[in-house]
């Protein structure tokens, strides 16, 4: 069975409607086979948004490993800024353009990239679940070289499980920025970071 980050061409599909509240506002989130996550909003994207602090969240942000563009498309219309969110999932980054949609998204731009590849610009806020299942080195290049894309006073906000390593890539991410982390929650860590 392929993985939730790569382009299958012959992936079967089949379209869910989800219907999620996030601090008080009601979204839907169409899911499919082959994305991340079924069943539209993780607890771990979750908590992510629910824990950002005020103070940074400032546009642009960059949604990076959008999935179906969960993050991206919470952030616009809660706090109304606008950004970018990138994947390498085709399927996924349809299912974030309808969804943009669909939440009655603005100014929001949602294109391929592999990492950082075709992020052209600088940010105020990045932010991400990471693609665990991508594997070590995919999930520290998009951690580690974030700041390469941050503002001089940007923040990188990222959501990490105690079962997924978590240990060990705080104490690596340690080297590279201040971290503050936000909450622990079933064991899930809500991290943010500046340079
Ligand atoms: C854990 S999911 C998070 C999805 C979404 N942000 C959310 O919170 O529900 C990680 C995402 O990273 C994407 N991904 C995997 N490898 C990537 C890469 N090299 N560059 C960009 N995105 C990648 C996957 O396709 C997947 O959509």
């Amino acid at each position: 069975m392929s993985q939730y980050f790569e382009n299958d061409s012959e992936l079967k599909s089949k379209l869910q409607k989800n219907e999620v509240q996030v601090l008080g506002q009601n979204f839907i989130f169409f899911t499919d086979y082959g994305v991340f996550a079924k069943k539209g909003l993780d607890f771990g994207s979750r908590l992510l948004i629910e824990n950002l602090e005020k103070e940074d969240i400032k546009a642009p942000f960059l949604d990076v490993g959008c999935g179906v563009g969960v993050l991206g498309i919470l952030l616009n219309r809660l706090y109304g800024i606008t950004g970018d969110l990138i994947d390498v999932n085709l399927r996924a980054l349809h299912l974030a353009k309808k969804n943009a949609k669909e939440n009655g998204c603005n100014g929001l731009e949602i294109f391929e990239s592999n990492c950082y590849q075709n992020v052209q610009q600088k940010y105020a806020l990045i932010l991400t679940n990471p693609p665990i299942r991508a594997g070590k080195t995919v999930v520290y290049n998009i951690l580690m070289n974030a700041k390469e894309h941050l503002e001089k006073n940007g923040t990188l906000y990222f959501v990490i499980r105690k079962e997924q390593g978590a240990k060990s890539i705080l104490s690596d991410i340690e080297k590279v920025y201040h971290i503050h982390i936000i909450i622990k929650k079933k064991g899930f860590f809500i991290v943010k970071c500046k340079i």
